[in-house]
């Protein structure tokens, strides 16, 4: 099976708030976007990989991402859009002609396993369309309108977090962007346009470590997954 991969990476991390943009923030010595680079570099099947970074950061990740990995697949950098679904956009264009999964993972998003992006992929190999996720921990409420009726509960059995990665066969990613494009859908992932578009989405299960780092909280998490990772492989 032929895989591409996209890394959305061109984000600003606003809610980081941190001196150094997301992707190139050291965790032990290599970038957020470079572990992530790695844990894709473990699926055999992915036979290119294609990273968008924000405008002017080309070089960047070049020399501090790239430079410092020996990853397999063969790897291009593209200027990223606005929002993310511009940024994968962007890269969509760019596709080679023929692969049979196209496969979209967060550059924020490193501690994704190979079980996960296998699980992904077959899925969407066999229904189109396929996301990690999991089941929300939290109890949920949508913010109610101004009718002073307050926030709405949610049934926590129903709800999911929705993580990458998420895995498309190539005409239905590119047709829910062209859907989206038309019909201005926004979405901060892939499967909610698949979903736009009114194909199905299958879920896949991910775990509660494929986190996206975020704020700067999740830096704490992210060197305490890091650590407890070394701990198991030396065992
Ligand atoms: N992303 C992107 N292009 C954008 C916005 C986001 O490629 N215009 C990428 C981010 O770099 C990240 C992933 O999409 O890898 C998920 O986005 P998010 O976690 O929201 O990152 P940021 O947008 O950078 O953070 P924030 O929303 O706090 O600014
Ligand atoms: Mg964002």
């Amino acid at each position: 099976m032929n895989v591409v991969a996209i890394v959305p990476a061109a984000g600003s991390g606003v809610r980081m708030q941190h001196a150094c943009k997301k992707p190139y923030i050291e965790l032990e010595g290599q970038t957020i976007l470079g572990h992530t680079l790695s844990a894709l570099n473990q699926f055999e099947s992915i036979s290119s990989i294609i990273i968008a970074v924000s405008p002017g950061d080309e070089p960047q990740c070049r020399q501090q991402v790239l430079s410092a990995l020996n990853v397999r697949p063969e790897i291009s950098i593209i200027t990223g859009g606005e929002r993310r679904q511009d940024s994968v956009a962007n890269a969509l264009a760019v596709l080679p002609a023929a692969c049979d999964v196209v496969l979209i993972h967060d550059g924020a998003r490193p501690f994704v396993t190979a079980e996960i992006i296998e699980g992904t992929v077959s899925a969407a190999f066999k229904y189109g369309a396929a996301t990690a996720a999991v089941p929300v921990k939290d109890t949920i409420m949508r913010l109610g309108s101004a009718d002073l009726t307050g926030p709405e509960p949610l049934e926590r059995d129903q709800l999911y977090a929705i993580q990458t990665p998420q895995a498309f066969h190539q005409d239905v990613i590119v047709a829910a962007h062209v859907h989206a494009r038309s019909t201005s859908a926004q979405a901060t992932d892939d499967a909610s346009l698949v979903r736009h578009m009114g194909l199905p989405v299958a879920i896949v299960s991910g775990s509660y470590e494929n986190i996206k780092i975020t704020t700067a909280g999740d830096l704490v998490y992210a060197a305490a997954i890091l650590k407890a990772r070394r701990a198991a492989t030396k065992r």
